[in-house]
């Protein structure tokens, strides 16, 4: 049998609820995977929420996972049983011991990366990938603002950029959060709510601003990222863990020929061979430890829920998985 978490109607943590299923066999082009360890993503909580539809209800959700091929169905090339694989996937499932998923998703990891690092990390360093090499390119001549840099997405892409030379400033929930930026390589950290943050970063900018922001946060810090921003300066938000953005006026760019993007990972991987590149580039950055992450905090897949508490408590983005 396998034991998955299956979501009747979306709300609070409390409707994902743990099942037992049958395994079925995998179907043409697909793998069967034994799932080890399941990246739990902010992702997965809109979807429980129901701030996206994007799952068909009652459904299984899961974005990630990394596991061991138990089964090959009719067609599959290039994979065999036994072999230690990840994957992403926007059909859902990963919330599960077994997955039936097309081939084209999966991905074979190097022996060098432990599970638990690919389950919580992988998605979010496809994003840093996104970010720093798909949809601006960043250098040493740049000086970038990451809001939420301690959480999960920021820590990497902190790390990531400032491997590079560039400057980075951080902006984080709370001050005890500041000396971890630091040790990722922010030059510069301020608490998000402090009412003089973008005067701040102003003064540590010659009274420039910074040339991009990455911003996370969403509603709470946007209006600060505006204004933190250079003249010709670029926004890119890419998530809203403090809830969706509010409508922006063209005019409001127009004061500093100002521009804005909020990408999706998943619209930049394209195809196999694109989806195969960023992947080969993040395991690069782990195996060269560019990017890293030291503490892991697993949780029984039954208790799912607990899971999405601590996350949403804004403590442990990025270290928590679940274990079937
Ligand atoms: N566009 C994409 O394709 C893509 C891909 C991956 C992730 N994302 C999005 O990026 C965002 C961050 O993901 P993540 O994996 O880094 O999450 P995470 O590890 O949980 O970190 C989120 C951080 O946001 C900050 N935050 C500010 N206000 C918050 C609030 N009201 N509730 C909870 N946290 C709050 C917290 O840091 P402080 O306490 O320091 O403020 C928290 O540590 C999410 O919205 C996620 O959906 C988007």
């Amino acid at each position: 049998m396998a034991s998955i978490i299956e979501i009747e109607e979306y709300g609070s943590s409390s409707v994902l609820t743990h099942k037992t299923r049958s395994i079925v066999s995998p179907k043409v082009g697909e793998v069967q995977i034994r799932n080890l360890a399941i990246g739990v993503n902010y992702h997965d909580v809109y979807v429980r929420s129901g701030l996206y539809k994007t799952l068909k209800l009652p459904g299984t959700p899961g974005c990630e996972a990394s596991g061991i091929i138990e089964k090959i169905g009719k067609n599959v090339v290039g994979f065999e049983e036994g072999e230690r694989v990840t994957y992403l996937t926007r059909e859902y499932g990963a919330y599960a011991s077994h997955i039936n998923i097309v081939s084209e998703k999966v991905l074979k990891l190097p022996s060098t990366l432990k599970d638990e690092l690919v389950a919580t990390n992988f998605l979010r360093a496809m994003t840093v990938e996104m970010l720093l090499n798909r949809i601006t390119s960043v250098d040493s001549s740049k000086t970038i603002l990451v809001t939420a840099a301690s959480g999960g997405v920021g820590r990497l892409l902190c790390q990531w950029a400032s491997s590079r030379g560039v400057k980075v400033i951080g902006s984080v929930g709370s001050q005890e959060k500041i000396l971890e930026t630091k040790l990722n390589g922010c030059l510069e950290t301020f608490v998000s709510s402090d009412e003089k943050f973008s005067n701040k970063v102003l003064d540590v900018t010659n009274g420039k601003g910074v040339d991009i922001v990455f911003d996370s946060v969403g509603n709470d810090t946007f209006e600060s990222s505006l204004l933190s921003l250079a003249h010709c300066g670029y926004l890119i938000n890419f998530g809203q863990s403090s809830g969706p953005v509010q409508p922006v006026l063209m005019s409001t760019l127009a004061e500093k020929s100002l521009s804005i993007s909020r990408p999706i990972l998943f619209h930049y991987f394209g195809n196999r061979k694109n989806y195969e590149n960023m992947a080969a580039s993040v395991f690069k950055a782990f195996e060269d430890e560019i990017i890293k992450v030291s503490e892991f905090l697993p949780f029984d897949l039954k208790d799912a829920s607990n899971a999405h508490d601590t996350l949403e408590s804004r403590k442990g983005g990025g270290s928590i998985y679940l274990v079937p």
